[in-house]
């Protein structure tokens, strides 16, 4: 690793970061009148504009020296060569193979995957069918309405959230719910509509020992039993998950279960057969658009120059905001309804891909890693958090997702979407000075003393940084783009960190403690004396209160 590269362009970004603090980006776009056509990329039908970040030519010069120094380049080679890039596990990170329909070999870690891959999605593809032209029916014959995704974090947050966005394009098919948490209400509230005798259930754990999954699953199985009889489960469950020893301990029908491999994260596996309950609700051809969507960014992260590359841009600039400005917050904001779950899944992709303070080889990180990921659809959002986004004392940087069609035709209401996505982008980048907050309120007819004790109340610093991604509509292949795009952004991140991205060892010690306290809470009588004090305390308080 050449260090000293690295070192020396870190030290140019922070001399360049001071000379760019006196500027506003206001008066970069009076400058330039191409600011917009020099600061932006388009991929077919795709736009990423970052115009509206105070950024200069030499910004993204240094950015991409960075990212040379940590030889990015060698990394996503290595990604996408198969290698085992994920090093604390001895492991390949290959999802991209899940959605390369090239015909090509898919190397992970020497072995062509291809066949395997391909056998797995098409098992997938005709249980869809079978499930969405009733030739696989429930016990008592009726086909199937809904589908319920038992699973949790991977398992669960790219599908539901793909599910939803692209629920237009179900044509009839079973609707997709997803069962999370282990409050017992999930799954009550879930079930309560619907009629078990045309509901299917899938439990989707890549390691099918996680204990909320595992505990779903049992209380579905118990209410499927109670309803239709024992010999009802074989025709209402199905299974995905890496671990088939552990899934016939359960008892799903072999021809149900549907594996994928190892080399695929949990948040990377909706591309996967933890991508059934979506393929079941859109259909294998939908799912299929969805699939070509990622291919097409993994071929451009590969191929573009970095100066060019989306992803690659998205990573240094929040690389950027938060090592060399110190911002440690991240919003990003779909103006698409149906985008709602977007930002709780991108919080697992970024935050338990990046979220470590070591570096691969285990030495503390030098810098700052990821920031803390939040977001609501707009409009909604402004009429909540937006406040302290253009006038609180930090500055956040965001992402907004914006379609130039809706999806289903309602000009008016898209007009205003889209315009209000704008207003928000202008506002944040423009601001409102003191002058023209005074002049503003002049015009309303104030008089002076008013106008200098509501002016200040009125200014905004602006210069506060977005991007905007523009895609056509909200269709399979677009959102399939959109996931890549934010799959790759995080991976760009993780090289010039220098961490792993693909292990989450920091989930772990929560796990084994919820496994130690659980029986120590069912048992009543159970000692809490070895606990410390607070845990024995809130035990104790729920034995004489709960
Ligand atoms: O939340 C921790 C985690 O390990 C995630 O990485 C994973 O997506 C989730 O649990 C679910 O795991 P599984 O699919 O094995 O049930």
């Amino acid at each position: 690793m050449p260090h000293t590269a690295v070192a020396t362009a870190l030290k140019a970004l922070d001399a360049h970061a001071r000379e760019l603090a006196r500027a506003h980006v206001r008066e970069f776009f009076a400058q330039n009148p191409k600011r917009f056509e020099n600061f932006s990329v388009s991929l077919d039908g795709l736009l990423f504009d970052f115009s509206k970040h105070k950024i200069t030519r030499e910004t993204l010069d240094l950015l991409v020296a960075l990212a040379k120094a940590r030889e990015l380049p060698a990394r996503r080679a290595a990604l996408f060569a198969g290698e085992p890039v994920n090093n604390t596990e001895g492991r390949a990170a290959m999802h991209m193979g899940l959605r390369d329909l090239s015909g090509g070999p898919i190397l992970v870690q020497g072995v062509d995957m291809r066949r395997e891959i391909e056998a797995e999605r098409e098992k997938m593809f005709a249980f869809a069918r079978a499930i969405r032209q009733g030739q696989l029916t429930g016990a008592s014959g009726l086909p199937f309405t809904d589908v319920v995704n038992i699973g949790i974090g991977g398992s669960d947050l790219g599908p539901a959230m793909a599910a939803r966005a692209l629920s237009p394009f179900g044509a009839g098919g079973p609707r997709a719910h997803f069962v999370a948490n282990v409050d017992g209400a999930d799954l009550a509230d879930t079930l309560a509509p619907l009629d078990l005798s045309r509901t299917l259930f899938i439990v989707s754990s890549k390691t099918f020992t996680t204990q909320e999954t595992m505990t779903n699953a049992a209380s579905a199985r118990a209410r499927v039993v109670a309803a239709l009889g024992e010999a009802a489960v074989r025709r209402h469950f199905a299974a995905v998950s890496t671990r088939l020893d552990k899934v016939a301990q359960f008892g799903i029908e072999p021809s149900r279960v549907f594996g994928f491999w190892d080399w695929v994260g949990g948040r990377y596996s909706m591309w996967s057969t933890i991508g059934l309950a979506l393929a079941i609700s859109i259909g294998p051809e939908n799912f299929t658009g969805f699939l070509r969507g990622g291919h097409d960014i993994d071929m451009h992260f590969q191929e573009a120059p970095l100066d060019e590359n989306i992803p690659a841009l998205m990573g240094l600039l929040g690389v950027w905001h938060r090592n060399v400005l110190g911002r440690a917050a991240h919003a990003v904001i779909p103006y698409d309804q149906r985008l709602a779950r977007f930002p709780a899944y991108l919080q697992q992709l970024d935050m338990e891909s990046n979220g470590k303070s070591v570096t691969r080889d285990g030495a503390p990180v030098a810098a700052a890693t990821a920031p803390i990921v939040f977001g609501e659809p707009g409009t909604n959002g402004q009429h909540a958090f937006f406040q302290l986004l253009h006038q609180g004392t930090d500055v956040t940087p965001i992402d907004f997702l914006l379609a130039t069609e809706p999806v289903e035709a309602d000009a008016h209401h898209h007009a205003l979407l889209f315009a209000n996505c704008l207003a928000q982008s202008e506002a944040f980048m423009r601001g409102r000075t003191l002058e023209e907050a005074k002049e503003l309120l002049r015009k309303d007819g104030r008089d002076e003393a008013e106008i200098e004790r509501l002016a200040p109340h009125k200014v905004f610093s602006g210069d506060r940084p977005s991007s905007t991604l523009l895609y056509r509509r909200l269709d399979p292949r677009a959102l399939g783009r959109l996931v890549a795009l934010y799959e790759h952004k995080v991976f760009v991140q993780s090289a010039i960190w220098d961490i792993n991205p693909f292990d989450q060892w920091g989930v772990e010690l929560g796990k084994e403690l919820a496994n130690r306290l659980a029986p120590i809470v069912e048992d009543k009588s159970a000692p809490t004396i070895a606990l410390d004090g607070s845990t024995a305390g809130l035990i104790d308080w729920r034995r004489r209160h709960g």
